[in-house]
């Protein structure tokens, strides 16, 4: 496995003559992120993973802060799941002092401000910067980001829309724990008692799934949000039934996909999840 801790380095170790598949992370790597470059393998691709905790994404400092870093461990993990080359670059190969950084803002319209955004303002901004530029640097064909963000995928895919890009975006599935529980890098920050609390929110999503069958939306809206008060261990911070296109919540009788999305804290731990309900 190749690391390249420059843009020059990639260019340097990537054959041309071969479909590239990117799985761009921020480390504190998990089985969800060996399963985006166990799927670009298999698609054949020479696989490019990055890690890099990007500060822009951050609208709170002090999860920034926080922000489990464990190079070493994410580089065997990368090795053992197949990974061609690792993107390791420092701050200023992303962000070079004196270039103009606002070329790569993108404005992603009502999307960027709904749910994950309205709690986490300026989030996708720096999301948008950050794999703009990531990309620019690894000129993936297909790049590979896990279901669990699933505002953070339609962005993505608004993203190559205003780019005009040919790149391919995939989404895939949330690997999850035994327990329903998504996995996600935040988990390891979790206190015992807060982990276990923690399953609530896929079961909370599993619930709605059925509430809405037998007894509609707001139901299932309803239901869930009881399920949390009372709770010593997680605050609800957000519970929805959307459509998965525009973000707009469902209304009763609707017709089309309803999925759910959920963000709460345990502690000072954020964790989201979602689940698509029929
Ligand atoms: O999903 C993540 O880990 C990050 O948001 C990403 C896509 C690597 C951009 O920093």
């Amino acid at each position: 496995m190749f690391i390249a801790k420059t843009k020059q380095e990639i260019d340097q170790f990537t054959p041309r003559d071969r479909k590239v598949g990117f799985v761009p992370t921020m480390g504190a790597l998990h089985e969800g992120h060996a399963s985006l470059v166990t799927a670009s393998k298999l698609d054949g691709h020479f696989t490019v993973a990055s890690i890099f905790v990007n500060p822009t994404q951050f609208n709170d400092p002090k999860d920034f802060e926080k922000y489990p870093v464990d190079t070493e461990r994410d580089l065997e993990a990368l090795e053992a799941a197949g990974c061609d080359l690792v993107f390791l670059p420092t701050r200023s190969e992303i962000y070079p002092s004196g270039t103009d950084l606002e070329r790569y803002i993108h404005d992603f319209g009502a999307l960027e401000n709904r749910l994950e955004g309205a709690f986490r303002p300026g989030h996708f901004r720096g999301v948008g910067q950050v794999v703009h530029i990531l990309f620019e640097a690894v000129r993936p064909d297909v790049a590979y980001f896990g279901e669990k963000d699933f505002q953070q995928l339609q962005v993505i895919k608004q993203l190559v829309k205003q780019l005009n890009s040919a790149i391919e975006i995939k989404g895939m599935p949330t690997v999850r724990e035994p327990d329903g529980l998504a996995m996600s890098s935040r988990n390891r920050r979790l206190t015992p008692t807060q982990r276990t609390a923690s399953t609530l929110l896929y079961q909370a999503l599993s619930r709605a799934a059925q509430v809405l069958v037998e007894q509609g939306v707001d139901a299932a809206r309803e239901q869930v949000k009881r399920s949390f008060e009372g709770n010593a261990h997680l605050r609800l911070e957000y519970f929805d039934i959307i459509d998965p296109v525009t973000f707009l919540p469902r209304k009763e009788g609707d017709s089309g996909t309803h999925h759910a999305v959920i963000a709460a804290y345990a502690g000072d731990v954020r964790l989201i999840d979602n689940l698509r309900l029929d």
